[in-house]
């Protein structure tokens, strides 16, 4: 009951209201960490971890300065905040055309190489025109075109498992493969994909290993200035380099192949060239849409599979309640978003926890941290699917506030329709046909490598049913 009047007092809490509205500090006075001159604290991250510990630095920081604070992490200078109060501020101040960072790494290659790309590099009026289509196209109206294109990868994915009678060989090699599956099952639709798929296999093989170096090379990026890295051509720039031109060139002559084939169907490739869209611009629309998917959705299913393989209530209870799955969902990516930060670079000054912030500055928005503030979770640590049904005991509107695995505003993700569909019906169909068992005999952590990875490899399982 105490949990209840907490949550009651939060939502009746003001925006920005760690202080009075008439008390607007400083700037300057946001609680910091001390660093060195050049290089902030970079050394306090590396020796908690460095990035792919950064999760866990941040919210270790939070915990000392408080829900905002400013810090220069490597090339980076931010303000990070985690209160879900302070980042619908952030959002409610987001602007017309949201800018979000990209990796360094990624813009430099594409400003040398003069590589223009999709949706997620866009920016101004040019993003506005084609997200309002990918909009329509992948978040309005009927779905079950959707959901017919995830049917037939998700039963491809079945008949493979049925095969494994150990420990599933390379789960996260099939699971990335899978979900490349599915974006080009949704490029052509389903009925050209079912006939195509064998053709395409090669071609689809070759994208997932290469893709999946880009975001390898590019996490070992992190931390170092990429004007300095492409400068003095570092070994590491150079292998990033490498990836990304291998991956841009399998994913472009992907998708010249799934053009020519012309696809009839109701998939996305067919209604995108009906748009006013020039044909480079949809390429790059797609070969975006391609890498913003492969990982995401292959380790979110991972982290799925590793909770419920923990739990054979669980799997009990999605057999016999097939709906839900919608709160297993919600539940993972709740405790392992994909995308742990959130990013927006104020067009406005704004007020955030009280400090007034200027135009220009880069907000980083911890998710790993709100999705896991006991304020708004009880046992905020334990993952409770039935947390997020609405006749739970501490069941609150206020919860989805404080788990923003999609982001929120003009700029969420396009494709959480498509990963909400793939994951949801994957997962159904696996505990329907199987019992998940896990073989990992430690605790398995988060590690970020761009996205939230499993620390080792997960060791499942499936036994038929
Ligand atoms: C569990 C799976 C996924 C998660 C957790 C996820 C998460 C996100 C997040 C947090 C953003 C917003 C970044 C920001 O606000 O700056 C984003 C953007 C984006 N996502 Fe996803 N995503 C997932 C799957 C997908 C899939 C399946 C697709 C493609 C079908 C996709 C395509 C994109 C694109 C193109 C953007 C950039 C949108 C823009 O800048 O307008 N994502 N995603």
């Amino acid at each position: 009951m105490l949990f209840r009047r907490v949550l009651a007092q939060l939502s009746t809490r003001p925006k920005s209201s760690l202080v009075s509205a008439n008390t607007v500090l400083h700037f300057d006075e946001i609680p910091s960490p001390k660093g060195l001159p050049l290089v902030g604290t970079t050394l306090a991250l590396i020796a908690h971890g460095s990035t792919p510990k950064l999760h866990d630095y941040v919210d270790k920081r939070h915990k000392q300065l408080g829900p905002i604070f400013k810090e220069k992490l490597g090339p980076v200078s931010a303000v990070f905040v985690a209160d879900p109060d302070e980042i619908r501020a952030v959002f409610d101040h987001e602007g017309k055309h949201p800018l979000h960072v990209l990796p360094d790494a990624w813009v430099a290659y594409n400003q040398m190489y003069g590589c223009p790309r999709g949706l997620f590099f866009m920016d101004g009026a040019n993003w506005w025109y084609h997200r309002r289509i990918m909009n329509r196209l992948l978040l309005k109206g009927d779905f079950r075109w959707i959901e017919g294109a995830c049917e037939c990868v998700s039963d491809k994915l079945i008949d493979s498992l049925m095969g494994e009678s150990d420990y599933c060989g390379n789960l996260e090699a099939t699971l990335y493969k899978w979900s490349l599956d599915v974006i080009v099952s949704i490029l052509l639709g389903s009925g050209s994909y079912s006939q195509l798929c064998g053709e395409l296999e090669p071609k689809v093989q070759k994208l997932a290993q290469v893709t999946h170096l880009v975001f390898q090379t590019s996490a070992k990026l992190a931390l170092i200035p990429a004007s300095f890295a492409s400068k003095f051509k570092i070994p590491q720039w150079r292998r990033f380099v490498d990836s990304v031109d291998n991956a841009l060139a399998q994913a472009n002559a992907l998708v010249d192949t799934l053009i020519e084939k012309k696809p009839h169907s109701d998939g996305l490739l067919p209604k995108l060239l009906a748009e006013q869209i020039t044909l480079e611009d949809i390429k790059r629309i797609i070969v975006d849409l391609v890498l913003a998917a492969g990982d995401t959705t292959a380790v979110a299913m991972e982290w799925m599979l590793y909770l419920v393989a923990k739990s054979p209530q669980i799997q009990e209870k999605l057999r016999r309640n097939p709906d839900f799955v919608k709160h297993v969902f919600k539940e993972t990516l709740r405790l392992y978003p994909v995308a742990p930060f959130l990013t927006r670079i104020l067009p406005e000054d704004a007020i955030l926890g009280g400090y007034g912030v200027p135009k220009g500055t880069l907000v980083v928005m911890s998710i790993y941290t709100s999705g896991r503030d006991g304020r708004y979770f009880k046992n905020p640590g334990l993952f409770q699917p039935e947390r997020w049904d609405r006749k739970d005991e501490f069941y609150s509107s206020e919860m989805k506030k404080a788990s923003l695995p999609f982001a929120m505003g003009l700029r969420a993700c396009v494709g959480r329709k498509v990963a909400e569909t793939q994951l949801q019906m994957t997962l159904l169909k696996i505990v329907n046909k199987f019992e998940v068992e896990l073989g990992n005999q430690r605790e398995v952590e988060i590690v970020l490598k761009m996205v939230a990875v499993p620390s080792e490899p997960l060791l499942l399982k499936f036994k038929k049913l």
